[in-house]
C-alpha cells in the first residue's frame, strides 16, 4: 500500500531547523564514503547481495514507463540504476562529482553493446549544482545521495527548474534508523526532513512509499 500526502497537510510538521541542523551532512557523508578505496566502493555498490534489499525491479516498476524519457541520475556512482533505466529505454545523464565513477560508467557502457552508446551520457557536476538545463529532464533520480548534498533547498530549487512540466524527482534514501546497510544512522535523513526541504524548494506534491523497500523510502515529488 502506498501513502499519499500533500504538502499542505505537512505544514504542521515543524522541521524548520532541519536545513541548519544538517548543514554539514554532505561533507561528512563524502568523507565517510571516501575512506574506502575506490575499488572497494565499486564492489560495494555493485554487490549482488544488494539486489536482495535494493529490489531494483520493484524500484523500476515504481518509476513507471521510461521509454524515450530523459532521466538524470544524480550521484550515479557505478550506474546501478542508470544502466537499468537505459535498458528500459531512457536516455540517462549520469551526474557525479567524482570522475572515477564516470570513467567506470563509460567503460561499462562501451563494453555492453552499441545500444547503450545513445542512451548513457555522463556529466561531471560540481557539489552544489546538478547542472541541468531548464526543462531538460523528465525525471531526476537520486539514490543514496540526498544526504551527500549541502544547501539542499537551493540545490533542489534548481533541480526543479531542470524538470519538464509534469517532470518528477524521485529520492530514495535510508530510513533514519539502525540497519544492516547504509551509512551510520547520524548521516541518514528522516523522510519528514526530506519532504520538508523539497517543499521549501518549491515542489507542491509528494507521494511517499515506505512499504516497498525494507530499509529505504521512495519519495516522489513534482
Ligand atoms: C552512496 S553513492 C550512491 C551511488 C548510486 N546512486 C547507487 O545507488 O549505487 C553516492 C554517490 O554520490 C556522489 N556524490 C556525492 N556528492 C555529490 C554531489 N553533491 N553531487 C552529485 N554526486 C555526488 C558520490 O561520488 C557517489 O558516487
Amino acid at each position: 500500500m502506498k501513502y499519499l500526502f500533500w504538502f499542505t497537510c505537512m505544514l504542521a510538521w515543524s522541521c524548520g531547523d532541519a536545513q541548519h541542523e544538517h548543514h554539514h551532512h554532505g561533507h561528512d557523508a563524502n568523507h565517510h564514503m571516501n575512506q574506502r578505496p575506490f575499488g572497494e566502493l565499486v564492489a560495494h555498490f555493485e554487490d549482488p547481495a544488494r539486489d536482495e534489499w535494493q529490489q531494483p525491479d520493484a524500484v523500476m516498476a515504481r518509476l513507471g514507463d521510461l521509454n524515450g524519457k530523459t532521466v538524470m541520475d544524480i550521484g550515479s556512482g557505478t550506474g546501478y540504476f542508470s544502466f537499468r533505466m537505459a535498458r528500459a529505454g531512457a536516455r540517462v545523464i549520469c551526474a557525479d562529482v567524482d570522475q572515477r565513477f564516470l570513467d567506470y560508467i563509460m567503460q561499462k557502457r562501451d563494453s555492453i553493446g552499441s545500444w547503450a552508446a545513445d542512451r548513457i551520457s555522463t556529466r561531471l557536476v560540481p557539489f552544489d549544482s546538478a547542472d541541468l538545463q531548464p526543462g531538460e529532464a523528465d525525471l531526476v533520480l537520486i539514490v543514496d545521495t540526498y544526504h551527500h548534498i549541502e544547501d539542499r533547498v537551493a540545490y533542489f530549487r534548481q533541480v526543479r527548474q531542470g524538470l519538464t512540466s509534469g517532470g518528477k524527482l524521485v529520492v530514495i534514501d535510508f530510513f533514519k534508523e539502525e540497519a544492516p546497510v547504509g551509512p551510520p544512522v547520524e548521516m541518514k535523513m528522516a523522510e519528514e526532513t526530506v519532504m520538508d526541504e523539497l517543499h521549501q524548494a518549491g515542489f507542491e506534491h509528494v507521494a511517499v512509499d515506505v512499504e516497498t523497500l525494507p530499509y529505504q523510502y521512495i519519495i516522489t515529488v513534482w
